[in-house]
């Protein structure tokens, strides 16, 4: 179970019922879009590129874990549930219009259950089998924003892909690059961690090497433990781009805010911040989460509103122009 990604159907009855694991599904809202990256690049302000992110509000330009205690520094999460402080974060979607110019593209609220959400992104924790929690300080990302080609992204990521949504129910045709033509509901990106951890490092230099995929259904000796799953589903209002008159010569009208024309440099940020052994407690417990409503089935996770989770925000720290049509990408970031 551990060597596939556990997909979800829209056919699938709601709860999602997992017997062997937990399948925990939950929204987290907008909680700020800026330049910052205090993973891959601490202390940077502004950072390279953009990003959306989403979780806790002690996001910032530093997060040394060795300094930093994000449960007792956030006072508030953009995510459902109340104990769940950590940050979750990708790069943003741009338009790049046949005349050059940039749009930034908004995330919004996935349609099966979170429509009142203000953008960000379903975040899940799924699990098959006994799974070990996250330690306080880890972090980790995957994929590599330096890829242009399918077969660099393939032969070292797994499960991470677009759906060219016709319908939100839309599931199955995934691409590793950008959707070839338009999307009249939208552009779905997953973004699946692997789930095999060393047991040691809660973060290496590259911020992966301590995490590995399984092998067939086991993980490797150099990384024995099973962590849980972590996945992210985003979903980019492309609809407004939709008239392929505006597209560019090339055909390809969408752009990560890291350059990226492809799609194959898709990338995810995770820094945990449960508070305690809350997610420990949820994944032993095999919680669940209706897939048609905001619902958590887990009698040990306290869960807040979406209306709730929207107000938590943080204040923009990188002052730029970020709406309106742009002549680049925030940080001049070069598209290839
Ligand atoms: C961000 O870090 C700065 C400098 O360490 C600190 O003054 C500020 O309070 C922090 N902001 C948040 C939201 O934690
Ligand atoms: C560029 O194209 C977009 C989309 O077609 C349009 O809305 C915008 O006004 C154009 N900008 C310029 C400077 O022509």
């Amino acid at each position: 179970m551990h060597s596939k990604p556990i997909t979800l159907l829209a056919a699938a009855v709601a709860p999602i019922v997992n017997a062997a694991g937990a399948t925990l599904r939950f929204s987290c809202s907008q909680l700020v879009v800026e330049r910052l990256d205090p993973l891959v690049n601490p202390g940077m302000n502004p950072s390279a590129h953009l990003h959306q992110v989403v979780g806790g509000n002690a996001f910032n330009v530093t997060m040394d874990p060795t300094h930093l205690d994000i449960p007792s520094t956030a006072s508030c999460t953009s995510c459902t549930p109340v104990e769940d402080f950590s940050n979750y974060w990708t790069a943003v979607l741009f338009f790049r219009a046949k005349n050059g110019t940039f749009k930034r593209v908004n995330t919004f609220g996935n349609e099966l259950g979170f429509t009142s959400a203000n953008g960000g992104q379903t975040v899940y924790y799924l699990s098959s089998g006994k799974v070990t929690a996250f330690k306080p300080g880890f972090r980790m990302t995957v994929g590599d924003p330096s890829f242009r080609t399918a077969s660099q992204l393939t032969s070292k990521y797994k499960y991470m892909d677009y759906t060219c949504l016709a319908t939100s129910m839309t599931r199955g045709g995934q691409t590793t690059s950008f959707p070839k033509g338009p999307c009249k509901a939208g552009i779905m990106v997953s973004i699946r961690f692997p789930t095999c951890w060393d047991g040691k490092n809660v973060d290496t230099p590259d911020h992966q090497s301590h995490v590995a995929y399984p092998q067939g259904n086991a993980c490797p000796a150099s990384h024995p433990v099973s962590v849980p799953q972590v996945f992210y589903e985003t979903y980019w209002d492309t609809r407004p781009f939709n008239d392929q008159s505006q597209w560019p010569s090339d055909g390809q009208p969408f752009v990560w805010s890291f350059g990226d024309k492809s799609g194959y440099g898709l990338h995810g940020d995770y820094v945990f911040g449960w508070k305690g052994d809350a997610l420990q407690r949820a994944m032993d417990a095999n919680c669940n989460s209706d897939l048609f409503s905001n619902k958590i089935n887990c009698p040990t996770l306290k869960v807040q509103s979406l209306d709730d989770s929207n107000k938590c925000v943080k204040k923009v720290a990188v002052r730029e122009n970020l709406d309106g049509w742009l002549t680049e990408l925030p940080g001049g970031m070069p598209v290839s």
